[in-house]
């Protein structure tokens, strides 16, 4: 009885809701608005935004209690361009986030835009360097690609960095690379064991428990030693080498740094555009 009470209660509530929901957005048509070319940060998007989303998701786009947070959530923050742009023209069924069908595509390109500045996100972040030069030091002298893998190429021994740069400033960018914090973890050292029948296994512990150890060496290879046959087990330093402040140049550094925004930028918007397309201010 109460229970079939409850869900009755409940329809009615989203019926109310939605409706009042859809009748506040549906005043605000985007026909109204003034066509214009959009330039990526025109005050279009914003107008756009205002009229369009803004009474669920707030001016800021921080939220109302008719839905979320789009500013500042780490998950929204993280959907490419496209995600976004399907997002609003296809909306998110079965909840209180409506289909925008009638919004222009280049409308949406401007929402989308204006949504990145309202995130704090530049669509364009300015490179200390050229990250074509930056790429061939990456793979080249500096050999970074000998144990990080990026866009799909390189070692396997320590972290993907294609996404690495996308929310870290330049300077921070440099000082991981010139400054890498010894944080004591042992797993980002390079350990050698050596068992008791005189075998040597060197890698990067990827796992450990009670009676072993799994180590991937520096070519991907993964040994699995059993601990009471380990002898002695040495670690090094750690793997990262942290001498790049006087290996590499400061336009060296630069260029590698650039190199790792414009990947971290690109893959976070899914663009197939090539390297070229992004010139160093
Ligand atoms: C009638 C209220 C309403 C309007 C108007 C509205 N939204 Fe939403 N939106 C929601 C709700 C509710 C959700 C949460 C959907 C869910 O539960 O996943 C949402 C979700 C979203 C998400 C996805 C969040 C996520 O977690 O993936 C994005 C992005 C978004 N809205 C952008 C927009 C943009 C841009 C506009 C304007 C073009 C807009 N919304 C207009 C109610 C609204
Ligand atoms: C001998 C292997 C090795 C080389 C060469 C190397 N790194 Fe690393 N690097 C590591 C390890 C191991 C870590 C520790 C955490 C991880 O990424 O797995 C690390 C950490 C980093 C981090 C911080 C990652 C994070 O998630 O905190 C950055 C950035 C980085 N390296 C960039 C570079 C760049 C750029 C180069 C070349 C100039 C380079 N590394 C060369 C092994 C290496």
């Amino acid at each position: 009885m109460s229970g079939i009470c409850a869900v009755q209660f409940a329809l009615v509530l989203t019926a109310v809701w939605a409706s009042s929901g859809l009748a506040a957005w549906s005043q605000t048509s985007p026909q109204n608005l003034p066509k214009k070319n959009v330039k990526l940060d025109s005050p279009r998007g914003k107008q756009v935004f205002a009229s369009n989303c803004a009474n669920c998701h707030g001016l800021d786009g921080r939220g109302s209690e008719r839905a979320p947070n789009i500013a500042e959530r780490a998950s929204v923050q993280r959907l490419s361009d496209a995600q976004t742009s399907h997002i609003i023209e296809n909306g998110v069924p079965g909840t209180g986030m409506p289909a925008f069908h009638s919004l222009e595509h280049s409308d949406v390109e401007a929402i989308v835009a204006y949504l990145r500045t309202l995130q704090g996100r530049k669509r364009t972040p300015k490179l200390p360097g050229d990250p074509i030069r930056g790429e061939t030091v990456f793979f080249g002298k500096a050999g970074c690609s000998g144990c990080h893998m990026i866009s799909g190429k390189g070692g396997f021994i320590a972290s993907d960095l294609s996404g690495y740069a996308g929310n870290r400033g330049v300077d921070q960018i440099r000082s991981a690379i010139t400054a890498p914090t010894s944080n004591g973890d042992r797993l980002a050292r390079l350990v050698t064991a050596m068992t008791r029948t005189g075998e040597k296994y060197s890698g990067r512990i990827r796992n450990e428990d009670n009676f072993s150890l799994q180590l991937q060496a520096l070519d991907g290879t993964f040994f699995f030693v059993a601990k009471s046959d380990i002898e002695r087990l040495d670690s090094s330093q750690s793997l990262m080498p942290s001498d790049y402040d006087s290996t590499l140049s400061h336009d060296d550094l630069n260029d590698v740094v650039s190199y790792l925004m414009r990947v971290a930028h690109a893959s976070s918007r899914e663009s197939k555009a090539p390297i070229e397309a992004f010139e160093p201010e």
